[in-house]
Order: structure tokens, then sequence, then C-alpha cells
């Protein structure tokens, strides 16, 4: 997963391209400039040389056996001096100025009026009375595994294998432990960076997300947008648009076909019109009908999108809209001894939205309530001051598993029923245009009660590509 994450990445590559600065740095920079740059007298080099011969002298510190501190001529201190021949020390107590055993006297000499009088932090120093101009020592009271002592050293000559001495000196553990909080410094600096500059991008995700069938028109925002996301964000642009235009043209084929096929079937049952009367002229007719139901569900369909109205949708009276919708059909369910049961508030109750589609939806709920009810029943259909209308009826009702299914495209729980299936499926496209909800529950007792929620205020119009509250359902 971190490899996938940009800031880890980009940390990771910090870290090493920075240990490899810290490693570097030292034959790179830090020894190259000691050594051609060094100020008058205090070359860099002759310092380190100065300070590898003094830690050599503190190796060779030990203590007698009646307790005595005293420098033993180790067998480096005998190499050390085979290269610098004029190589001497001498190491003292700074308490009392007393010098310890196999420290070189007259070496010493010169210092006399310090030791014992002066703590020395460190100090490059050159004899005046040796001929040999560039001979470098150094002074320095220093805390030894033998406590505090002065330790002076003098005559050593530069070697080029001192530098590896001084590199050492550089990359102590010390000097990489206090690198790390400027490494999680940065750390958290990138790991920020990183993280502002891609929220754009994780806006234009979620715009996208969002994005359908219907939002097809809008465009992710790419102000704000990194210019190394930006071609990406206009490439998916670009894509929504070409989708865009292929759904309308899709969309305008399938209602010029069904508006083709209307005068076809009209010759159609207007032929069967003429027929003698008889049991096949009646099964033709019925099949015909069918047909032109089909038809006329399918130009509705393909219609939805071009009937939206830019500047708006228009205010209707919910109650008033239900009864004319019931007073058309009241007819038909009396036929086939059904009864309508209306409930509705006397106040208005103002919704957005257009009455062919509210009388398109409550029409189908009602349709297939009829369906549903038992002979002699009463199907009720109810309006509620929350723009809710809710059609009840007692038959079968719906099963669980088929509460979504319901409103696929041609989805029926059995094809004993008349009908296409599409009736659902309309009126839940429509009530997504409309910015509303349609859902099916269970009647108290048995049966279905099919629920619908209007949008009642400014911010739900109906918009030709509004943002759909059910991704999941699938489109004609
Ligand atoms: N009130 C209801 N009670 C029981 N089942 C129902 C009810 N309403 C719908 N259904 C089931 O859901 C299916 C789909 O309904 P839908 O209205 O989409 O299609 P249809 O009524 O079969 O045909 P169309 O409405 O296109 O003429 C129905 O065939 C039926 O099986
Ligand atoms: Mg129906």
């Amino acid at each position: 997963m971190w490899r996938r994450s940009l800031s880890s990445r980009l940390i990771l590559y910090w870290i090493v391209g920075s240990l490899l600065v810290f490693f570097s740095t030292p034959v790179t920079v830090q020894i190259p400039l000691a050594f051609f740059w060094g100020r008058d007298h205090s070359h860099a080099p002759e310092v380190w040389t100065t300070k590898r011969a003094r830690e050599a002298v503190i190796d060779a510190l030990r203590r007698a056996p009646d307790g005595t501190l005293y420098v033993e001529p180790t067998e480096a201190l005998r190499k050390h001096k085979e290269r610098n021949p004029d190589f001497r020390y001498a190491v003292f107590d700074p308490a009392t100025g007393a010098l310890l055993p196999g420290s070189s006297a007259d070496l010493a000499e010169n210092f006399k009026a310090l030791m014992g009088n002066v703590e020395v932090f460190g100090s490059l120093f050159h004899l005046s009375n040796d001929a040999n101009v560039r001979a470098r020592g150094y002074i320095r009271t220093t805390v030894t595994p033998f406590g505090k002592l002065g330790t002076i050293v003098y005559g050593s000559n530069f070697h080029w294998d001192d530098v590896f001495y001084q590199l050492h000196a550089y990359l102590v553990t010390e000097n990489l432990l206090a690198y790390l909080p400027l490494c999680a410094l940065i750390s958290i600096i990138g790991f920020s960076v990183v993280r502002g500059g891609l929220a754009p991008v994780r806006m234009a995700a979620g715009k996208i997300r969002q994005m359908d069938v219907d939002t097809l028109n809008q465009r992710i925002p790419d102000a704000n947008l990194p210019s190394e996301i930006l071609p990406f964000v206009e490439a998916v642009n670009d894509a929504f648009q070409r989708v865009h235009e292929g759904v309308a043209r899709q969309r305008r084929f399938a209602a010029n076909s069904a508006h083709e096929l209307r005068t076809p079937i009209a010759i159609l049952c207007a032929r069967l019109d003429k027929m003698e009367d008889g049991p096949l002229k009646r099964e033709m007719q019925r099949d015909a009908s069918r047909i032109k139901t089909i038809l006329e569900q399918l130009l509705v369909l393909a219609q939805i999108e071009e009937r939206g109205d830019a500047n708006g949708t228009p205010e209707l009276d919910l109650p008033e809209a239900i009864r004319s919708t019931i007073a058309d059909y009241m007819p038909i369910a009396f036929d086939n001894n059904r009864h309508i049961d209306y409930d509705a508030p006397d106040a208005k109750i103002i919704v957005r939205g257009y009455r062919w589609a509210v009388e398109s939806v409550v029409t189908n709920l009602i349709e297939n309530a009829a369906r549903a009810e038992p002979n002699g029943g009463t199907i009720i259909v109810r309006v509620l001051t929350n723009a809710t209308v809710e059609v009840v009826d007692h038959g079968p009702g719906i099963a669980l598993a088929d509460r979504e299914m319901i409103f696929e495209p041609f989805w029926r729980k059995s094809d004993a029923t008349r009908g296409t299936g599409l009736g659902l499926a309309i009126a839940k496209e429509l009530m997504d245009k409309l910015g509303g909800r349609i859902w099916v529950e269970e009647t108290p007792g048995g049966g279905a009660t099919f629920k619908l929620a209007f949008p009642t205020n400014m911010s739900s119009m109906f918009r030709p590509f509004t943002q759909n509250h059910d991704s999941k359902r699938q489109k004609l």
C-alpha cells in the first residue's frame, strides 16, 4: 500500500537521498573545502593530525599498581613516532600541573606557566623556537578514562590517511542522530505538502463518484488542480462529453423509433377494428393493445429527458393532482369491482413537479394496486402533509427480496399477469427526475404500500440531469 502512496514514496526518496548526501558530503565537500580553504596557521588537516596524535596518547594512559598514572610507549605511539620523527607529547594533572611519567619534559617546559593554572579548551600552536615552521601542536584539557587531564602533542605531520580519521569523526553516531529530527520534520512537511496538493484530486474523485447517466453534462472542476493531474481530469471530462453525446444520440434514436412505430400500430388497430367479430379478433386486439401500451411507455421513458424544462419545474397542488387522477381511474376500478378511498388534507400541499409526470406515476401505482387488490377490496390513496403519497392495497404484497427488483425494467413477478413490467421502472425514473423518491413497504395486515416522497423546496427542481438517490438502478 505504501508503495502506491505518493507521499510515502516522496518521503522514502527524500530519506535515501539525504542519507546519501549525509554520507557523501564529508568526502565531496567538507574535506576538500577544509583541505584547500583552511585559514592561516590552522589548516584543517593539521588539526586532524594533532587530534589523532592526542587520541593515541590518551589510549596509552595506564595506571601503575601503586596508583600512579603514566603514559606507556604503546605500539601505536611508537608507529606514530616512526612516521613523525619530531613527535613529542606530554600529559599533566590540570589541578596541580604535575607531569605524568612518560611525558616529554622539554615539551611541557614551554607550558609550565599554564599547567595547573589554566583550563585549555583546545588550541593549535607552533613553538616559535622550532625551525620547522610547519610543525603544529595541540594543547587541551580532556576528560579521559582516568579523569580530567591536560594533554599536549607536538610535531606530527599531516598524512593522507588522516583524512580517513577525520571522515570517521564526521560520520559518528551523534551526527547521525542529530540528523534524525531533521529527517522527521521534512517527512511531516513532505506528507502534508503532498496531501494538501492532492486535496483537489480527492474532491474531483468525489465528484466523479457521483456521476451517472443523468449527470453526464456536468464536468469535474479543474480549478486548483496540480498541473500534473490536470491532463487526467481534462481527459476524464472529454470522455464524459463523448459519453454524454452518445447517450443523447441513443435516447433520440429510441424516442424516434417509438414515435415512428406509433403510425403502423394505429393502422394495425384500425384494420383489426374492421375485422369480423370473433375470438381471433378479440385476441389480436388484446395483443395490439399491449404493443401500444409498451410503445407509449417507451415513449414516456425516451421523452423524459426532453420534457424537462430548463427554466425550472412548475409548482402544483399535490392533493388536487391526485384527486383528479383518481377520478379518471375510478370508473375502471368500479368496473373491476375495486373501490378507491381517497384520504388527503383539505389544505393545499404545493410540490415541484410536472402534472403529467405525477399523474403517470400515481396512475401506475393505482393500476398495480387494483390488479393486486382482492375482488371487492378497497385501495387507499393517502396524501400526507409532508408531501408523501401512499397507495395501499391488500393483495399478496411484495416479498422483501423483490423490493429492489420491482423497479427494474421489464421485471414481473409472474408472466401470468397482464402488464409489461415497465410501469414501476418509469415511475422510479420520473420520481428521480423530480428529485423525489419511490419505495415500497408492507401494508399492516398484508399487502403492498407504495410510497412517493415529492420535493417541496427550490433545491430539488425538475432537472433533466439531476443527481440520483439510487445509483444502483438500471437505465433503459
Ligand atoms: N401492488 C402490487 N402488489 C403486488 N405486486 C406488485 C404490485 N405492484 C407491482 N407488483 C409486481 O411488480 C411487477 C412490476 O410492476 P410494474 O408496474 O413495473 O409492471 P406491470 O404492472 O407488470 O406492467 P406495466 O405497469 O408496465 O403495465 C408486477 O408485474 C407485479 O408482479
Ligand atoms: Mg404497472
